[in-house]
């Protein structure tokens, strides 16, 4: 939980009253090579995304996730504020390392960023396809636009802006695993489960139409298949199948034959989709398993399958292998499943560095 002074609005500090006043232009430099020019005010993040620079973001500048990082070299302001206290350790503040939505710009600035990040880029987008998979998740195809395509690993990520829409005045950037496969670069599939409330989901879910016109920005992210393991488990939860989706599709054209099992966790029968999808993927890898699994059967029609949480089906797997050498996992969904999924691995004898996991935090 965060508390109320860590809600993400960039907290004012006293150095902060050094800058001109606001609406003055200040210029930011970064890598001592770029130079982008700012208005008074904004956060750092707001105004490297206005100049064409997409740091990750998984909490909309709200000072959670604590992804924004950068390191500036001078133009801070002094004090951190309490996000940046919580989510950077004090070797690193010192270092100069701060969160860029927590920081208002009010003076010229110098920062660094990793060179990697300069090289995501911003896309113009059109809607070419909204389909409905479940009650509560969407999929959208974007037919990209300029540039034309787009060149990512499979399980990597984008930012989408959302757009202004009755009752919410505000255009948000939100992150989605790209749930298609790199050989078809003109074209992304996002997979988007509502959030209630959610600013970007119910733009997504109730207002966006096909041909209608969309930013995004990437391809982001660490999270992808490692090259050269044996064994895989995958695990997912929602929309956390997006990745998969792509990896999958990606060993099929890569010819990528390693085992890979793989648990789809569901509340009933009416949340799991793509089940066509993973019956053409087990035909055409013949390595791979996939176990949907339900949490609530009692209010599922008929439901056969494997019961519970995840992590059951999973914890049962592992002790039945008898010995965990050479499997990596790879897990996506909420904080919750992959806090407890990371549990349960640990206790079988995978070591943290063979987890790999995207948290739709
Ligand atoms: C790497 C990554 C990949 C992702 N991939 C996917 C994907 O493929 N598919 C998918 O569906 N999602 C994905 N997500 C999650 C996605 O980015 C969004 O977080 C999610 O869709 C909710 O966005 P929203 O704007 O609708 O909700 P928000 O408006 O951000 O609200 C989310 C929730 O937080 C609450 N909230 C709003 N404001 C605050 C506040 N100030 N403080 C505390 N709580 C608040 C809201 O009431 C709501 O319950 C991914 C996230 C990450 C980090
Ligand atoms: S901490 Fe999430 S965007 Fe800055």
């Amino acid at each position: 939980m965060n508390g109320p002074d860590d809600q993400g609005t960039p907290h004012p500090n006293p150095a902060d009253r050094e800058g001109p006043a606001s609406g003055s232009d200040f210029r930011i430099r970064v890598n001592g090579v770029r130079i982008l020019q700012s208005a008074s005010g904004v956060s750092l993040l707001e105004a490297l995304r206005a100049g064409g620079i997409f740091l990750p973001s998984a909490c909309g500048g709200r000072g959670i996730c604590g992804f924004c990082r950068c390191t500036i070299r001078s133009g801070a302001p002094e004090n951190p504020t309490p996000s940046e206290i919580q989510r950077i350790k004090p070797e690193e503040l010192s270092a100069g390392v701060r969160l860029a939505c927590q920081i208002p710009v009010r003076r010229d600035l110098e920062i660094q960023i990793s060179e990697a990040l300069l090289e995501y880029r911003a896309f113009a987008a059109e809607v070419s396809e909204l389909t409905s998979l479940t009650h509560d998740i969407k999929r959208i195809r974007l037919r990209l636009i300029q540039p034309k395509e787009i060149h990512f690993k499979a399980g990597q990520y984008v930012q989408i802006q959302s757009r202004p829409y009755p009752g919410m005045e505000e255009s948000v950037w939100r992150s989605y695993s790209i749930a298609s496969i790199p050989d078809d670069p003109g074209n992304l599939d996002l997979i988007i489960k509502r959030v209630p409330n959610g600013i970007c989901t119910t733009w997504v879910h109730d207002h966006l139409k096909t041909r209608e016109r969309v930013t995004l920005a990437g391809p982001i992210g660490d999270f992808f298949l490692r090259e050269g393991k044996p064994e895989a488990v995958f695990v997912a939860g929602g929309s956390g199948m997006a990745p998969f989706a792509s990896i999958l599709g990606d060993m099929v054209a890569k010819g990528d034959r390693r085992n890979v099992t793989y648990f789809f966790g569901a509340v009933c029968r009416r949340d799991l989709y793509y089940l066509e999808e993973m019956n053409a993927f087990r035909e055409k890898l013949p390595g791979f398993r996939f176990i949907p699994v339900v949490s609530q059967p009692e209010i599922c029609d008929k439901w056969e399958g494997e019961t519970g949480l995840v992590t059951v089906p999973l914890s049962e797997w592992l002790k039945s292998r008898g010995g965990t050498d050479g499997l990596e996992a790879y897990l996506c969904g909420s904080p919750g499943m992959i806090q407890a999924c990371r549990m349960v691995l640990r206790d079988h004898g995978v070591a943290g560095n063979r987890v790999y996991f995207d948290s739709f935090s």
